[in-house]
């Protein structure tokens, strides 16, 4: 398209709906997150299901978002036109609701907060980051995620400092719910990713993002939907607790009050997929393959944390569940 009077090329509007995010930036997560997906995502990509690709599903559903990978590349990939994003992290959800709602100004916050950071020496910047956690610990932890307040955008500020900036970007809270991870050693952290940010922020335009527990998927699931379930590890040893995400148990009985959830929206018609650890790995537990077993069980290698203290990696099996 030309416009005559400069003769400059106009760029087109888009003809097709609001689904068409292809050609922007593609979102990624905004947090490193404990059991996030971005590397295992080749994996699980190749098991979505064919209605996805074949543009029948029109509803992402993810009841345990944590960083989101798995949702961010199907919005990028797919025309999906609602997506329902829950977890029980009452921070993570006051995050994202603060950058669907305001994100120029978390941006502004973020942005001044890496300056002062970065301009730092060593020393000062151990106590800048002590004095942003403790400030972060005073926030009122009864506050409703769901309820929406600008006055979120710096406590959504520190939850991406603090992440980019504590060892290892650990999310752990004490027994009062008081984050307590101690500062990392990253020279230059990238603290404020504003392109994504905005990416991600575009995303979430077509999402409802909400404090609540996994069963509220069966007030959503039907057959133009597709859920994909990632919820805590089960610990794969008895020394490694990998399900510490927060204050929040997932113990044996969550893991079957799942399975029924599971086997619920699958009778109400979505396509979905579920992963976790594998137990496997280490000894012989059909734990997995028992609770899910009238559905399909595959296996794919992941690179992960083998013990608790972190410093040992290796391939692991993973399990994935689908109903299709
Ligand atoms: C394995 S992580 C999800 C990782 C995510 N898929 C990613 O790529 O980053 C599990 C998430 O489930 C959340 N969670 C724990 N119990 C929950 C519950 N009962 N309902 C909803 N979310 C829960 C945790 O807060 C955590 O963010």
């Amino acid at each position: 398209m030309i416009n005559s009077a400069n003769s400059q090329p106009i760029k087109q509007l888009s003809l097709f709906p609001s689904y068409n995010h292809q050609d922007s930036l593609k979102p990624s997560p905004v947090l490193k997150w404990a059991g996030g997906k971005t590397q295992l995502l080749p994996e699980i990509k190749q098991q979505y299901p064919q209605q996805l690709k074949q543009g029948k599903i029109t509803t992402y559903i993810e009841p345990f978002f944590g960083g989101g990978a798995v949702f961010f590349d199907i919005y990028s990939n797919f025309k999906i036109e609602k997506a329902y994003l829950f977890d029980k992290n009452p921070e993570l959800i006051i995050l994202y609701k603060v950058i669907q709602n305001d994100v120029s100004d978390l941006i502004e916050e973020l942005s001044t907060l890496e300056n002062e950071y970065l301009d730092l020496d060593t020393e000062k910047r151990k106590e800048l980051y002590y004095q942003v956690r403790d400030n972060y610990n005073r926030f009122d932890k009864q506050t409703d995620a769901n309820d929406y307040r600008q006055e979120w955008v710096k406590r959504a500020a520190y939850t991406i400092f603090l992440n980019k900036t504590c060892f290892n970007g650990l999310y752990r809270v004490n027994s009062k719910g008081c984050f307590n991870v101690p500062m990392g050693r990253y020279k230059n952290p990238k603290i404020l990713n504003k392109d994504n940010l905005l990416a991600v922020h575009q995303a979430f335009k077509i999402a409802e993002i909400k404090h609540t527990d996994f069963a509220e998927v069966v007030n959503y699931a039907n057959e133009s939907t597709f859920i994909y379930y990632d919820p805590p590890y089960r610990p794969i040893s008895k020394t490694a607790n990998f399900n510490a995400y927060s204050s929040l148990d997932f113990n044996d009985d969550e893991q079957r009050r799942l399975r029924d959830i599971f086997v619920k929206t699958s009778n109400q018609g979505a396509l979905q997929m579920l992963s976790n650890s594998d137990p496997t790995n280490y000894i012989d537990d059909p734990f997995f393959d028992e609770l899910y077993k009238d559905f399909n069980i595959s296996r794919i290698l992941a690179s992960r944390m083998i013990n608790s203290k972190g410093n040992k990696r290796g391939k692991i099996r993973e399990i994935l569940v689908t109903n299709y």
